[in-house]
This record gives C-alpha cells, structure tokens and sequence, in this order.
C-alpha cells in the first residue's frame, strides 16, 4: 500500500504521515529533507549564475549522510532554502529515482511532500492532502521551533511561510496542487490524534472500497 500524504508547510502533514506509517507498519520518507538538503548545501551562494549548477550537483550527489543533522535541516530559513532549489526541474529530477524508489518497496511506503500524489506517486493507492489555515500553521510551527529551545519572531515566521507557499503554488515542475483523487483533510481544528484518526478512517474507507470494487 502506498499513501501519499502533500500539502502545505507546518500543516501537519509529516506528523500524519509518520503516525500513519506506525499504525500501518510502512516504511517513510519526509521528502521534504531532500530539498532541504540540497538548499542547505548551497547556503550562501543562493544568488548569481552559479547557483543553479551548484543546486543541481548538490542534488546529483545527495546522500544519507547530508540528512543527519535535523536541526539544520528543520530551522525555517532551511525551509525558505529548500523553496529555492525545488523550483529547478534538474534538482526534481535528480531527486525523483530516490523517492519513487522509496515508494516501490515490497511492502509499500508512505511518503509526504508536496508532489508526491501528482508526480512521485501518481498510483498511489491513497492520496491525502492536508490543509490548516496560515495562522495555525505559522502557531504550530512556532511552537515546534520553541520546544527546540529556538527563539521565533511570529511575523517573520509568517511571512516566511506564506512566501514559501506562494513560490511553491508558483513552482512549474512542482505539481503543488491537489491531485483529483486525493482526500481533503483541513487539521486547522483537529489535534495530533483527531488528525490521525481521521486519515485512518480514509485509509480504511479507501482499501475496503478497492476491495469491493
Ligand atoms: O510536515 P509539516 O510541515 O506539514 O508539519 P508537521 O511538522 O507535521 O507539524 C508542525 C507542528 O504542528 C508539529 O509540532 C506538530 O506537532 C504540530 N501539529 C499540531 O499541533 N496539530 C496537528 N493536527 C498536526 C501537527
Ligand atoms: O515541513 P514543511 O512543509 O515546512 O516543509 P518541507 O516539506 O520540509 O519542504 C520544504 C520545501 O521543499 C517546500 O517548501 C518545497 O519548496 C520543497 N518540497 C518540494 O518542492 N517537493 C516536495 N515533495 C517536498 C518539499
């Protein structure tokens, strides 16, 4: 079984995704680590001709070892980083194998990014796309990076955000945007465990209607 779990940032959906691959027993990839491996290898020199190939061939040569250091690769200017080199269609296609062979494993996987219901998954066998309202995702988000003991200013954090969303809904080789089969979940009033029982509900709901059908 593969689930496909996309949608915005801090909407909740790699904590979803984590719950549903415990509960069902899967393997899972945050898909999101990737990009934000690849933007963290080129910090600093994300302006200026050279930045693309540096995205690129950062991309070509990603391994385990580049997504060991959470901290980092969570910190909310990483997120912003990550944005930047998952507008280059070569840095997508240098990542694309690894996760679509990730999705391939005998037993199933589940995946969370932006594209993987569209793009990385297409046959997937659920597809969830999750929502929450800006404020809430900017709250959760604070929240999370303050339980890290890092210190957030809630209006920068906002407005990063929102334009991490715009440039991601503006990404031409991101495929952000609800696949026609996927499940709408809003998460803006459910906590952590609502969240989870809901999306098992649909994950249910889906393999017994596949089984019938
Ligand atoms: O993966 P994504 O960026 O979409 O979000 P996340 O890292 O799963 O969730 C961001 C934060 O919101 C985490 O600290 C979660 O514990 C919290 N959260 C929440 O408060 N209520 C939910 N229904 C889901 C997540
Ligand atoms: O957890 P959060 O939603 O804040 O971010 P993330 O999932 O770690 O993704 C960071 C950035 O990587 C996103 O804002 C996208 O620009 C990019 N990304 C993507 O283009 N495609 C994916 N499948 C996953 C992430």
């Amino acid at each position: 079984m593969i689930i496909a779990v996309d949608g915005p940032a801090a909407s909740g959906k790699g904590t979803l995704a984590s719950g549903l691959a415990r509960h069902y027993r899967l393997p899972y990839l945050d898909t999101g680590l990737l990009y934000r491996a690849v933007g963290l290898a080129v910090a600093g020199q994300t302006e200026g001709p050279g930045f693309e190939a540096a995205a690129i061939a950062a991309a070509k040569a990603l391994d385990a070892a580049h997504l060991t250091d959470i901290e980092a690769l969570t910190a909310a200017d990483t997120g912003v980083l990550a944005s930047k080199v998952a507008v280059i269609a070569e840095v997508r296609k240098a990542l694309f194998d690894f996760q679509r062979s990730f999705a391939l494993q005998p037993d199933g996987a589940v995946l969370d990014g932006r594209d993987i219901g569209t793009t990385i998954a297409p046959d997937a066998d659920v597809k969830l796309f999750i929502q929450a309202d800006s404020k809430a995702r900017m709250e959760r988000r604070a929240r999370q990076l303050e339980a890290r003991g890092q210190e957030v200013d809630r209006y920068a954090l906002y407005h990063q955000i929102e334009e991490r969303d715009a440039r991601d809904m503006q990404n031409p080789y991101g495929g952000f945007y609800k696949a026609d089969d996927a499940h709408l979940l809003d998460t803006t009033l459910l906590d952590i465990e609502a969240a989870l029982r809901a999306a098992i509900a649909i994950v249910d709901g889906t393999m017994a209607g596949k089984a019938g059908s």
